[in-house]
């Protein structure tokens, strides 16, 4: 087991799980399970970044583990795991941030969007933003827990002395932060503790899952998410009011991009070939959206509704995900308690006794 590379990825206990989630990390969890020494776990502390309800943050919890099992993670191949039950990570988490700068956290895309969306703001002037966040009234405040994010989750890889990281392209950035805590930490001290992790997607670049609204990616605050457990009617809805276009006027004209993201969605579902007819199609104006749309849904259906059946069957017994995670943590701890007495080393944090 040793010799193999190390794997680590995790999804935030925000909601239930999306496309984007599925093809921009799960689908990767699943097929690196045979070949990789493997951590999946649930962010839940990165959760509190947005405050949840506390109830609502446990179903969730519960519900996205009974996801990963659904979608095929299997607890004897990979480490399954909830990030709160390694309090090692949240001792680390405030040994890196002593070698973390505020300017490079408050750059950081996915920061200056939370802070942006929690100060009501919609300009995009970055100057403005900082200014704010600093500014801000303690009745709508930015929490120093999101400013600190990238920290945490460098953190989860870093302890857990990961090489590949499964995840989508919006997290690529704090996969670089990630690389270079890595650096700044071994040569501050002189040490060779953390290899530096890069992102890893099956053969191609990492993905980006558009969403149903004609712009933007999938993301669960967007609304514009089809969910692995949405029901076949919800789901044959959803993608037969996703946003087009009023049809291409010219042969050969550039395809618009709401259709382009439909046929984003359709190169991860549908076979190349019915792909190809489409934009065929679109290219000779004999496009016809219905038609195109009811393909999608009953790819995605093919997709979705063997993981939303076996979804309804492991929700229902929790005896059964506790053991999972029992067992996940108490492994998760044993890397990552030995990776924290090396950092406390490092760092001059000795023990007496
Ligand atoms: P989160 O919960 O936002 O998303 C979980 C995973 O889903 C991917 N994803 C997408 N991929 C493609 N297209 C989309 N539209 C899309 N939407 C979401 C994300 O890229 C991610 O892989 N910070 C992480 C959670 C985390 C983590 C970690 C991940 C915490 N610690 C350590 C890896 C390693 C996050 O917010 O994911």
């Amino acid at each position: 087991m040793n010799e193999k590379e190390i794997v680590l990825s995790g999804i935030r206990a925000t909601g239930n799980l999306h496309l984007g989630n599925y093809y921009g990390a799960l689908r990767n969890f699943v097929k690196m399970q045979d070949d990789y020494d493997c951590l999946y776990f649930i962010a839940d502390l990165h959760a509190l970044t947005t405050n949840p309800d506390p109830a609502a943050l446990h179903e969730n919890v519960k519900n996205i583990l009974a996801e990963y099992l659904a979608a095929g993670v299997d607890p004897d191949k990979a480490n399954i795991f909830v990030q709160s039950d390694v309090p090692e990570i949240s001792e680390m988490y405030l040994l890196l941030n002593m070698h973390v700068g505020i300017g490079e956290l408050l750059r950081t895309t996915s920061f200056k969007d939370k802070a942006r969306k929690q100060l009501g703001i919609s300009s995009n002037d970055d100057k403005d933003i900082e200014s704010q966040v600093i500014g801000s009234e303690s009745n709508k405040r930015v929490n120093a827990g999101l400013l600190t994010y990238p920290t945490l989750m460098a953190v989860d890889i870093l302890i857990q002395k990961a090489h590949k990281v499964p995840v989508g392209k919006d997290q690529e950035q704090h996969l670089e932060l990630t690389r270079r805590f890595a650096r700044r930490f071994n040569s501050f001290y002189n040490v060779d503790i953390f290899p530096e992790p890069e992102n890893f997607n099956f053969g191609h670049n990492a993905v980006k899952v558009p969403g149903l609204d004609g712009s933007g990616k999938m993301g669960k605050s967007e609304g514009n998410c089809i969910y692995l457990v949405d029901e076949e009617k919800v789901l044959r809805k959803k993608v037969m009011r996703a946003v087009t276009d009023e049809g291409p006027k010219e042969p050969g004209q550039p395809i618009s991009e709401p259709v382009q993201n439909l046929l984003t969605l359709m190169e991860l579902t549908t076979a190349p070939e019915i792909v190809q007819s489409y934009r065929d199609a679109y290219a000779d104006c004999s496009i016809r959206y219905g038609d195109m749309k009811k393909q999608l849904a009953e790819d995605i259906l093919k997709v979705t509704t063997p993981i939303r059946e076996r979804y309804k069957e492991i929700r229902a017994d929790e005896a059964y995900i506790g053991k999972v995670v029992r067992q996940g943590a108490e492994r998760a701890r044993e890397r990552a308690s030995k990776t924290l007495e090396e950092v406390r080393k490092a760092m001059g944090i000795i023990r007496f006794y």
